[in-house]
């Protein structure tokens, strides 16, 4: 299977170098092709230049990408698209005044779609989730990483693994997965939260580890769910299992998360609504990646994370969706990328630096993914006609994507 794309108007992402992330003022800087052509061999980039220094190139599919953009697929590193069911009462509950806290309270929120998931089967949960992530595929994303952390019991966790599993198996997107179990204490242990602890760290890691079925850790470090000390724990069992962490931290309340994820060598410390000095100063000299959710900052209407900050601290930013049926029913990263720059004050070439190379690193696979490089993996979006490549933010809640091509297949032709 070969592909030839001509007459691109503006190539983004171009990099003749392996790049594996961007930080700082270098974020504002998006190497470009205007006029270009990329070939892609199976599931492979294999040359691109300009039309000026084109050669005839005999391809089983030749495309005409006159008037449109071409970038790298978006990366989302930050989802949890399996689930079951939905929480619209709850997103009515909040409009009618309720807060989210109050809602997890009264037994909503995570331990909500916790109960739904348990009565789901595996087959169902699989058909449920494998939908959303068509559905995101087709606004672009090539490539994900999906939690657990609504099972909340060793069965429903290795359920929902499983079903990630079969997505591996079945899409032609890059799937990482993550070992969230430690999301909400379930009901059964609201007077035991330790008793939980000790049945992650010494049932449910090992057990997953074993199936080989995770590639990452999270907690979600929070007041009311798990503490510094609790995450530190769990973060050291997953380490003996070889799982790296990626942890939701600083979402509602500073704990200290964001300085022992940098401690775990985490690569990534995701949501940051709530951002401090020291929390900076540990990211500086670090090799974890920051991530901002600004999805799950409009739907929920709590702060946006600092992303000026971050950028101007000299660090690097990554953004992803958060799709999940409570704080983010979304999984759409056009939008994404525009509520970055309307709402975060980045600009459309940090956005999409954030969007794809950096949120390839947080997902550990920026050798392959995330840039327009010889060698790397053919995931790409060729956008519906437009002047430049600002207007996939600037039009915001609009689908700029014509047609995507992942894992070297062109999907609507
Ligand atoms: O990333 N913050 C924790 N987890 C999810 C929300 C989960 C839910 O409400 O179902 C998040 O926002
Ligand atoms: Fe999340």
């Amino acid at each position: 299977m070969s592909i030839l794309i001509k007459n691109i108007k503006q190539l983004l992402q171009v990099h003749q170098d392996n790049i594996k992330i961007v930080k700082g003022a270098d974020m504002k800087k998006l190497p470009l092709i205007e006029n270009a052509y990329i070939y892609i061999e199976d599931d492979t980039i294999v040359e691109f230049g300009t039309m000026a220094d084109y050669k005839t190139i005999d391809a089983e599919t030749v495309i005409d990408a006159s008037g449109k953009i071409v970038l790298p697929s978006w990366c989302d590193s930050h989802t949890h698209i399996v689930y079951a069911g939905n929480r619209v009462s709850e997103f009515v509950d909040r409009i009618n005044g309720l807060s989210y806290t109050e809602i997890a309270n009264r037994g909503g929120g995570i331990l909500n779609s916790a109960k739904t998931l348990q009565n789901t089967t595996e087959n169902d949960l699989y058909e449920q989730s494998l939908k959303r992530l068509n559905a995101i595929i087709a606004m672009g994303t090539g490539a994900v990483e999906i939690k657990t952390g609504y099972g909340l019991t060793v069965d429903a966790e290795l359920k929902m693994l499983n079903v990630i599993k079969r997505l591996k198996q079945t899409s032609l997107a890059k799937i990482k997965p993550t070992l969230l179990a430690a999301h909400a204490i379930p009901e059964e242990y609201k007077n035991d939260k330790q008793g939980y602890v000790n049945k992650i760290i010494k049932e449910l890691i090992p057990k997953a580890s074993a199936l080989r079925i995770a590639k990452y850790i999270d907690v979600f470090c929070e007041d009311g769910y798990f503490s510094i000390e609790d995450t530190d724990a769990i973060l050291k069992a997953a380490k003996k299992h070889y799982l790296i962490p990626k942890i939701h931290v600083n979402q509602f309340n500073i704990l200290g998360g964001v300085a022992l994820g940098v401690k775990h060598n985490a690569l990534s410390v995701d949501h940051l609504e709530e951002l401090n000095n020291d929390d900076i100063v540990a990211l500086k000299n670090s090799n974890t990646m920051p991530v901002a959710l600004p999805a799950c900052s409009y739907f929920l209407g709590i702060p946006y994370t600092p992303a000026r900050q971050i950028i101007d601290a000299g660090l690097p930013l990554a953004i992803a969706t958060d799709y999940n049926p409570g704080s983010t029913p979304s999984g759409n990263m056009n939008f994404v990328v525009s509520t970055a720059c309307i709402k975060l004050k980045m600009t459309p070439e940090e956005a999409i630096n954030a969007a794809t190379i950096n949120g390839a690193y947080a997902m550990g696979i920026s050798s392959m993914y995330g840039s327009i490089t010889r060698g790397k993996k053919a995931n790409l979006i060729i956008t519906k006609p437009m002047d430049d490549y600002s207007s996939i933010p600037y039009e915001f809640g609009d689908n700029p994507v014509g047609q995507v091509i992942i894992n070297g297949q062109l999907l609507n032709p």
